[in-house]
């Protein structure tokens, strides 16, 4: 094994309530990195945006432990990243390095330290198309992120409590669309999920106001991942029913906007 290449993602919704023992649905997507194993040196080859909410930290991890996993186990490969991501972020959910490291779309829990659940989702539903928007690297790290979310919940614990309920309603709604259980509208979905997490306080001023403005032309738009206070919030997860519109309008903001596949393969051997 010389080359092992892992998956970025995106969390569909979840993220925050999932550090907090919520469920969270995520997805790997079409965006990799790769590292090389060249005599002892490495080379690290990545098409995932870093510290923009798209997993770059993970599956960095999933595929460093893969290249050190022999023999080839996937169970193994998820337990060492997890490792690698605590020693960088502290109090992970640990959802980013299993669906990097199993693909496809994920419903993830972690009930306890010791009890991480999580089973993939198999999608009924004729998915629509997804964007990404960039709102650029936010200031904060996932880890300041993560404590900020926790003060605002040692702060306003009620309130806490009431936003975490609300997003693990989506999450579940989310799930009963993707199965084709219950039909939702997509846009109401990612915009109801959108506002709890601006009430979370972890959507910064700038991705608020690019984020009325889809929702006005007719789309909707959510922060994906950690978010961002202080000025960028990382990378939109964004859907129009008329794709065009959407790049019309981040052509004239000169933003960088791209299609994102969802549901792609986790961590594999390249060569
Ligand atoms: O921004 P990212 O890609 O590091 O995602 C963080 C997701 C959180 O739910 C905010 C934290 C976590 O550990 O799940």
């Amino acid at each position: 094994m010389l080359k092992v290449s892992a998956p970025g993602k995106i969390i569909l919704s979840g993220e925050h309530a999932v550090v907090y023992s919520r469920p969270a649905i995520l997805a790997a997507v079409n965006l990799r990195l790769s590292i090389r194993s060249k005599g002892s040196k490495r080379v690290i080859d990545s098409d995932v945006p870093v510290g923009c909410g798209m997993g770059s930290s993970a599956a960095y991890a999933v595929a460093l432990s893969a290249l050190k996993c022999k023999p080839w186990n996937l169970e193994k490969i998820n337990d060492y990243a997890y490792k690698i991501e605590k020693k960088h972020h502290g109090n992970p959910s640990g959802g980013d390095n299993t669906v990097s490291t199993y693909g496809g779309f994920l419903w993830y829990r972690k009930e306890a330290e010791g009890l991480k659940i999580f089973s993939p989702i198999k999608v009924r539903v004729k998915l629509p198309k997804f964007f990404i928007i960039n709102t650029g690297k936010p200031l904060e790290s996932t880890k300041e992120m993560v404590s900020l979310v926790a003060e605002f919940g040692k702060k306003n614990p009620k309130k806490f409590k009431e936003i975490l309920t609300g997003i693990e309603s989506v999450t579940r709604k989310f799930l009963q669309y993707l199965l084709k259980e219950k039909e939702y509208k997509i846009s109401e979905l990612i915009k109801e999920n959108e506002h709890l997490l601006e009430e979370l306080g972890v959507v910064s001023e700038t991705a608020k106001q690019m984020i009325r403005v889809i929702e006005r032309i007719g789309g909707a738009a959510k922060v994906s991942g950690a978010g961002g206070k202080k000025d960028r919030s990382g990378i939109l997860l964004v859907y129009h029913k008329n794709p065009k519109t959407l790049i019309k309008f981040a052509k004239s903001r000169n933003l960088d906007i791209f299609l994102v596949k969802l549901g792609e393969e986790g961590v594999r051997i390249e060569e």
